[in-house]
């Protein structure tokens, strides 16, 4: 695979178009999804829901309930984000 073509409506076009040309940095754009996809909502330090902030946990271990530790890497993040509870296989402690 040497990479990945992605199919959208003209209107999600002009808007990937409009963000793109910004020279925010990664961490700015970052931090704007977050906050656009309503993730700040439940891991924002403000947020009523009880869900682990997330500042610093790319690259560090995070401790399971079951008593084990597993890496937060991309894979991590990733099932961490589709499937809640289950990236790593167990929730975490609270933090
Ligand atoms: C409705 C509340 C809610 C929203 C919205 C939400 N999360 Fe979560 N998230 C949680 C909870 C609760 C956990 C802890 C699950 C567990 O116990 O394993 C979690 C876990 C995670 C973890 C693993 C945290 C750790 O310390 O290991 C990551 C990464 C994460 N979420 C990213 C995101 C991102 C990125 C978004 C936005 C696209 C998002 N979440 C939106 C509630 C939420």
């Amino acid at each position: 695979m040497i990479g990945w073509v992605v199919v959208m409506e003209p209107s999600e076009y002009q808007q990937w178009l409009e963000e793109g040309t910004t020279e925010e940095s990664m961490s700015v754009a970052g931090e704007r999804l977050f906050r656009r996809l309503g993730c700040s909502g439940c891991h924002g330090a403000n947020a009523t829901v009880r869900a682990p902030l997330l500042d610093g946990v790319y690259g560090h271990p995070v401790a399971l309930e079951t008593g084990r530790f597993v890496q937060a890497d991309e894979r991590y993040i990733r099932d961490s984000i589709l499937l809640p509870a289950s990236g790593g296989g167990g929730r975490v402690t609270s933090r």
